[in-house]
């Protein structure tokens, strides 16, 4: 279990008064990946063309670099602004699988200021199952309070 009161106030005290997008991914994608046992690859995805995710800050073994907002979990995130609950990653059509140990998955759409789409977070689990709304929740108002004036 995520320990999410502590893990928001530590992201909180080291991101204070912090805009600059990269510093504030690469804070993050550390907090949250070393936060709890079920996350094994934790990073973000910007978007730095039209439909177009590239790899940013992460934790864990290698990324894709591209990612386009047709493919994969995180271009479903991009594409619809929605968070993507993903139990079973075989289940999930065009998923793309950087490590065969992936089992689970929750993509978070990534908002500055305005409503502006920054990226994505992508979280991966080798557990079956590892993600509730619960996570969802708690990740995404860490989300919008790190990025609102970004
Ligand atoms: N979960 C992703 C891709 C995996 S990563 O490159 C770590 C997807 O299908 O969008």
């Amino acid at each position: 279990m995520t320990d999410y009161d502590a893990l928001h106030a530590r992201i909180r005290s080291l991101t204070h008064g912090e805009t600059d997008e990269v510093a504030l991914m690469a804070t993050l994608a550390c907090e949250i990946h070393h936060a709890d046992d079920r996350f094994d690859w934790t990073g973000f995805y910007r978007v730095t063309a039209p439909e177009l995710l590239k790899i940013g800050p992460y934790q864990g073994g290698h990324g894709c670099l591209v990612i386009p907002f047709s493919r994969g979990v995180c271009g479903a995130a991009a594409r619809t602004g929605q968070v993507q609950l993903v139990p079973d990653v075989d289940a999930f059509p065009g998923h793309i699988a950087c490590a065969s140990s992936t089992r689970s998955e929750i993509v978070l759409p990534v908002r500055g200021r305005s409503g502006r789409l920054i990226g994505v977070l992508d979280i991966d689990s080798d557990q079956p199952d590892a993600f509730t709304e619960g996570d969802a929740t708690r990740l995404a108002a860490i989300l919008e309070e790190v990025f609102k004036d970004v």
